[in-house]
């Protein structure tokens, strides 16, 4: 007789014979419920051991869906590709956080919201020039980030709906003014004010590139481009940077030194770090004949091939996709950038070998963005610094999810010992 179906997992614990029965929710059992699982009373019970969260859900999340398998990416629903195509990049922004698109009323105030917020305190321009001339500006984004927490001392009040809006309205506006001051602090510039006439990518470009003319006019097809690739970064459910923001969140810290936790985390290379990575990578091999002898010694596990592979998707990233269409828009303008053979024949390669096709490792998001950022003439320090800009709103939106989840509590998880048994100063 078939056994009856239910939505439970029971198992035996072959130490004592005894069997349990555990709820299974939306393909998940509540890790909580292991710790009944014991061989004596006083035992702590079963913990679930899961390094790096390969196969631990930490949330519900209502924000972004990935099918890795599948290739597939939707903000609240909606497919990226939609998204790139029809919507803005603080369209995007409204929809992370608020969970609809916003309509035409909706949207004027929220870009007028932004807009009127994009001027950073004078002082924290001191900050950027005590930093080194050849400061990272992903350190220069930590640091100034954290450091506005201390001009918004009302940041603290995060159960306060009205300024937790607020604090992000500030966040979004500020990221690409700080950002841009950072890159003119290493060049020795002045620093480009935010002009308020300009959309969200053109002011950005305009604090960048500005110098002389009285106003400063971005080509329509760069200033479009960038506003893409901000919607490609601007979520990507728990990747390590977003799920740093939940976790420092969930301490109630302020969101703008949750942001500077989320920020660093981001710059790690094996992050948004990446795309710096893949630009001196391909740099490095410098020809199309080098490829074949930089494959040999990615397999030889010298070293991996950046802008490849990925945790959750096992299939092409959609957002490389995307960009490679992006690429041709920006070079119909800036011209080509010779990267780009390097990196489509090293794709080409990859994806026909063994190794590249058993591991199913596809180009990421980083593989193509750091080519068409290096065509509009950001420098290559600067790349994971744009993706922070992008991902603000991610961060926004998971971060402030976590906090009204009546499920959550301080991030804090458990270890296995493995160190020393009790030992005594007296060699006891
Ligand atoms: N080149 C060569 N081999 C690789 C690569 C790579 N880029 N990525 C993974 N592998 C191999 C790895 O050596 C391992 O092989 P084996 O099983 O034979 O030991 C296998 O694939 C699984 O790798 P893993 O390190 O267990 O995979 P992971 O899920 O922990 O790592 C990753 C994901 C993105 C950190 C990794 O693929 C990687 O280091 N890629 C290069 C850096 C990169 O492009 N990062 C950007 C990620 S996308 C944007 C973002 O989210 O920030």
């Amino acid at each position: 007789m078939a056994a009856e179906k239910k939505d439970t997992l029971t198992v035996t614990d072959n130490r004592t014979g005894k069997a349990y029965e555990i709820p299974i929710k939306d393909g998940a059992i509540p890790a909580p419920d292991l710790r009944k699982i014991k061989v004596s009373e006083d035992d702590f019970g079963l913990m679930s051991y899961d390094p790096a969260f390969l196969n631990t859900a930490s949330c519900r999340s209502a924000v972004t869906f990935i099918d890795g398998d599948r290739g597939i990416l939707r903000y609240r629903g909606y497919p990226i590709q939609e998204l790139a195509e029809r919507s803005s990049f603080l369209e995007v922004a409204y929809l992370l956080l608020e969970g609809e698109l916003p309509d035409k009323v909706a949207l004027e105030s929220w870009v007028e919201q932004i807009t009127l917020r994009t001027f950073i305190h004078e002082n924290i321009k001191k900050f950027i020039d005590g930093f080194h001339h050849d400061a990272h500006p992903m350190g220069i984004l930590v640091g100034t980030v954290g450091a506005l927490s201390t001009f918004y001392p009302d940041a603290k009040k995060i159960d306060d709906e009205s300024s937790r809006h607020l604090q992000m309205v500030r966040l979004i506006a500020k990221m690409p003014t700080l950002a841009a001051f950072a890159y003119r602090h290493a060049m020795g510039l002045p620093y480009a004010y935010p002009d308020n006439d300009l959309a969200y990518a053109e002011n950005f470009l305009n604090m960048m590139w500005k110098t002389t003319e009285l106003k400063y006019k971005p080509d329509p097809a760069l200033s479009h481009a960038l506003d893409v690739l901000f919607i490609l970064h601007a979520d990507h459910e728990q990747n390590c940077s977003t799920s740093t923001m939940r976790v420092v969140g969930s301490a109630r810290s302020d969101p703008f030194s949750a942001t500077a936790a989320a920020t660093a985390a981001l710059y790690g290379p094996l992050h948004g770090g990446a795309n710096e990575m893949v630009l001196r990578m391909l740099s490095e091999i410098g020809s199309v004949d080098n490829i074949p002898g930089y494959i040999e010694r990615v397999k030889k596990g010298d070293f991996r091939l950046m802008g490849f592979g990925h945790r959750v998707y096992k299939n092409y990233d959609p957002r490389a996709k995307i960009i490679k269409q992006v690429a041709e828009e920006v070079f119909s303008v800036t011209g080509r950038n010779p990267m780009l053979d390097i990196a489509l024949e090293l794709e080409r390669i990859a994806l026909e070998d063994d190794y590249f096709v058993s591991h199913k490792l596809y180009p990421n998001v980083d593989f193509y963005s750091g080519i068409i950022y290096q065509a509009m003439g950001f420098p290559v320090a600067l790349f994971p610094v744009l993706f922070a800009i992008g991902r603000m709103p991610g961060w926004l939106a998971q971060w402030e999810e976590g906090l009204l989840d009546p499920e959550q509590k301080i991030s804090r998880p458990r270890q296995v010992y493995a160190g020393s048994p009790e030992r005594h100063l007296n060699g006891a």
